[in-house]
């Protein structure tokens, strides 16, 4: 069995960080989102992929290289614009041949893996497996239908009107009918070749598309508020560590991850929390579901439930909350007059500043 990554794409919803970064490596407690769906692949004993990649290649390419520190071996597949998850597969088949495969969207978080539901596909004879979940907003999702007796009848893409509250998780398996169904379709409305379209053309060919319900945790981390919902439930899986040093007067309370050269001094971190490489807290508490990634400087402040990037200095500036700062980022706080807010903000920025 083969797998393949979607992680090209546009990524809008997380601009301005898209701009300069590929969503799917935005860290999820100090770690690209990517590698935990890459982990789970390669846990299920699955260690040929293929990544598709888009405007953001070289930078997928320099954090996953031949996939070997994964376990994986990566064949790097090039979209030259996000025409569709369908569209990946069409252009994936020189690589998929005739195997089985896994295919997993780059920006979608799955806790527990996804070993069982890669045995019990390979075990039956289906000619694809999809992943469901109830959700509150299924007008942002695939939605699928089942018919009394559980089986697939339909499936729609971001419906409008949704039929039922049934969300595509971005998770699916297919055997070699899959590639007649990328053929077979036209775009969609909004210009795209639509995976849950290629699935329905399989349903109304006969042939068998298997549900299978999830009730753990997952997330489609394409939004900020879902990014950090998605770090919180993953700070609440690590255990407390120590690799950096800590001086006399700071106080780390409950799940703290302290990554080496790490470094706390008059500081106070309050887990579940993660302080990455070589960064230095000074005079700075971090509250609970934080994550703070490689070489960052924070001093005099309270951040807390906020993701930070590598090389960023936030300094003097109060109480941050519920945020997502990208790499070399520098926030300050001064008292010089006269007392105003001084930015420089690239395109699509957001803040919020309290008053
Ligand atoms: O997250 C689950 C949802 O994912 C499903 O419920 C939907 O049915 C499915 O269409 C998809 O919807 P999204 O709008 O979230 O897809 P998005 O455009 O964010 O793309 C998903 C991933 O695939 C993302 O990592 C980018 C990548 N991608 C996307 C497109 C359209 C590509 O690599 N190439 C593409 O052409």
């Amino acid at each position: 069995m083969k797998a393949l990554v979607l992680s090209g794409g546009a990524g809008t919803r997380l601009r301005p960080i898209t701009h300069t970064s590929a969503k799917q490596l935005v860290p999820v407690a100090n770690k690209p989102v990517l590698f935990y769906g890459l982990e789970s692949i390669r846990d299920a004993g699955i260690t040929d992929v293929g990544i598709i990649v888009g405007e953001t290649a070289e930078e997928v390419k320099a954090a996953v290289g031949d996939g070997s520190a994964l376990g994986i071996k990566a064949t790097y597949i090039p979209q030259d614009a996000p025409k569709g998850l369908a569209h990946a597969v069409l252009i994936a088949k020189d690589f998929l041949g005739n195997e089985p495969f896994v295919m997993y969207l780059g920006d979608n978080f799955l806790l527990g893996g996804i070993t069982d539901l890669v045995n019990d596909f390979s075990k039956g004879n289906a000619e694809a497996q999809i992943l469901l979940t109830k959700v509150p907003n299924p007008k942002q999702f695939g939605i699928a239908v089942l018919d009394d007796k559980g089986n697939v009848k339909t499936l729609v893409e971001k419906p409008k009107d949704p039929p039922s509250d049934l969300a595509l998780v971005g998770v699916y398996m297919f055997r070699p009918k899959i590639h007649d169904a990328v053929r077979a379709i036209k775009p969609s409305g909004r210009g795209e070749l639509e995976i849950t379209d290629a699935i329905q053309w399989l349903v109304d060919q006969g042939h068998t598309v298997k549900p299978h319900l999830v009730t753990g945790y997952w997330k489609d981390t394409g939004r900020l508020e879902d990014m950090l919902e998605c770090n919180r439930a993953v700070l609440e899986t690590l255990d407390a560590s120590n690799e950096g040093t800590i001086d006399s007067e700071s106080k780390l309370i409950g799940r703290v991850v302290i990554e080496k050269g790490a470094e706390i001094i008059r500081s106070t971190v309050s887990g579940p929390a993660i302080i990455g490489k070589n960064t230095k807290l000074i005079d700075t508490y971090v509250g609970p579901y934080t994550s703070i990634y490689n070489d960052c400087l924070l001093e005099k402040n309270e951040i807390e439930n906020s993701i930070i990037l590598e090389n960023t200095s936030i300094r003097n500036v109060g109480r941050i909350e519920g945020s997502l700062v990208g790499k070399e980022v520098e926030i300050s706080g001064t008292s010089d007059q006269p007392k105003a807010h001084k930015l420089m903000l690239g395109d699509h920025s957001k803040v919020v500043i309290s008053k």
